[in-house]
């Protein structure tokens, strides 16, 4: 399967049995195009009180500096014409720097960081544009095959599907 939006040989296939997550979480069909009304710009399912002061600061919630890096992410949402999307609600959650997330169904060796849920929000201002400040995420050990680890990475759930990011 190849998606218009990736060069051949750019990126590893979407579904890939020996990564197991692949075959469970890789689409299977064809993206659809789905014609928005125009205009398609804003997002009014969005909604500017869900998101709180130090939303988009995820190294403010706890009492003092959470450890490892501190790192800026920043994209543009865009349309699949590639227009920008204002008002887009962008959410981002990750491990601490461990590898570790604040969850129950995480309880793998690495320490949490008390200092650190790895949860943030925004809405896109009215160029597309996000900007998170967070700590560089750690990876961890994910069951695909044995040993394996998940490298670093940070989930991006978007209420728009084209977007481009960058830390
Ligand atoms: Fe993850």
């Amino acid at each position: 399967m190849q998606f218009d939006a990736v060069a051949p040989g750019s990126h590893p296939p979407l579904i890939y049995p020996p990564y197991k997550s692949t075959t469970k979480r890789g689409p299977s069909q064809e993206p659809l195009r789905i014609r928005a009304p125009a205009p398609v710009s804003t997002n009014l399912a969005a909604r500017s009180s869900l998101i709180l002061p130090n939303d988009t600061d995820l190294t403010l919630h706890g009492h003092s500096a959470p450890l490892g890096e501190k790192i800026v992410v920043s994209g543009v949402v865009r349309d699949e014409d590639g227009r920008p999307v204002r008002n887009s609600l962008v959410e981002i959650w990750q491990a601490n720097s461990a590898g570790r997330y604040w969850h129950n169904r995480d309880q793998h060796e690495a320490p949490l960081d008390p200092n650190f849920y790895g949860v943030g929000k925004m809405l896109t201002d009215d160029e597309g544009r996000y900007r998170f400040v967070t700590i560089k995420p750690g990876p961890y050990p994910w069951g695909n095959h044995d040993k394996a680890w998940r490298p670093a990475h940070i989930h991006f759930p978007c209420s728009a599907t084209c977007m481009r990011s960058a830390w």
